[in-house]
């Protein structure tokens, strides 16, 4: 069975094949036209998106060295996402199995996430065992999922406010740094001190998650230090970014240490955006080893948006048989 699927949930255009269940392709192309806007402008994503998808499913199919008779299915992200952007991607996927005569598979983006860690590049790759939890951790997201199987998954907690990556990227914004900020606080956050600043912690019950207040002590930080020396920032860069880092991570492994108590599992993995930071990566490390559990930490290609994943979840739709009418519509927001 081959598959060709795309995403195009928000700026990144992506296509990728996989054949006998492995992956052959997984072609991404990042649009850099916001970085001048700090943050993603949707119209602008969209018309990058119509400019990509010709050549990049093109690039795909080469690499996977599949030609388009041979497809047994399309692939793509249906939602969440940016409607304009999540649009390009359905309805070029809706032209070409038309035209190919092929069944489509939709995708929720965020099982796409939780599911990349099936994704095979050699026939004997291990993959998690259900039920597994799983940190999803992006720009847009940040929720405890509980994977039943490949299609039943449970929400055990979400932010009420901002995501993950919106914390790092906001604040890294107020520091001057370039959109998205994430990666910059990871490479300055290397070479500080990440017990120089304190900054608030959220106190809200259950396995909910809220940033905001930790966003509001980081400004107040920045703002009562500015007064006294203008080049604060500049000057403290790294401790800033180490300190803000630190205090995301301590936020995200509090609540997972209670998911994990409330929800024993064996298995554990992370993903989203956020899941490449350095800190991230090795601090579940360490959770998961002094529990015992197993984790499953993406390559860093898997981690941001990527059409992989999207094969990876749509494979799984295969087998069940699970397809999807040529009128279904795109969604902005969905559950998991
Ligand atoms: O999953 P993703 O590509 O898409 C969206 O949800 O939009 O996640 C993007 C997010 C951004 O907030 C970005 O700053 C963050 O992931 N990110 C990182 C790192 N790499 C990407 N955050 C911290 N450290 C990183 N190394």
């Amino acid at each position: 069975m081959t598959i060709l699927a795309i995403e195009s949930s928000c700026d990144d255009t992506s296509a990728a094949v996989i054949g006998d269940g492995l992956l052959l392709s997984n072609v991404i192309a990042s649009q850099r036209v916001h970085e001048n806007y700090g943050g993603v402008v949707p119209e602008l994503a969209s018309r990058a998106h119509q400019e990509n998808i010709v050549p990049v499913v093109d690039e795909a199919l080469r690499q996977a060295g599949v030609k388009k008779e041979d497809l047994n299915a399309i692939a793509f992200t249906r939602g969440p996402g940016l409607l304009g952007s999540l649009l390009v991607g359905t309805s070029f996927a809706k032209g070409l199995a038309i035209s190919l005569g092929i069944p489509l598979i939709d995708v929720n983006h965020l099982h796409g996430h939780v599911l990349s860690h099936f994704i095979k590049r050699e026939p004997d790759d291990e993959t998690p065992e259900f039920p597994f939890i799983c940190l999803l951790i992006s720009g847009g997201n940040s929720q405890i999922v509980l994977a039943h199987s490949e299609g039943e998954m449970e929400i055990l907690g979400k932010t009420i406010d901002d995501a993950a990556g919106e914390a790092f990227d906001k604040c890294a914004k107020v520091m001057g740094l370039p959109y998205p900020g994430g990666p910059h606080i990871d490479r300055l956050a290397a070479e500080g001190n990440p017990e120089r600043f304190k900054f608030a912690k959220p106190h809200i019950p259950g396995l909910d998650y809220s940033f905001s207040g930790l966003k509001t002590s980081f400004l107040y930080t920045l703002r009562d230090n500015l007064k006294a020396d203008p080049e604060f920032i500049e000057k403290n860069k790294a401790d800033l970014a180490a300190s803000l880092q630190k205090t995301i991570i301590d936020i995200l492994l509090d609540k997972l240490d209670k998911a994990v108590r409330e929800h024993p599992v064996r298995h554990l993995a992370i993903g989203g955006g956020v899941s490449a930071n350095s800190g991230v990566r090795k601090a579940v490390e360490e959770f998961c080893t002094k529990r015992g559990i197993r984790a499953w930490i993406p390559p860093r290609v898997f981690t941001t948006d990527n059409a992989a994943m999207v094969a990876q979840a749509a494979l799984f739709k295969l087998k069940a048989g699970d397809f999807c009418p040529l009128d279904a519509p795109p969604y902005s927001r969905v559950e998991i």
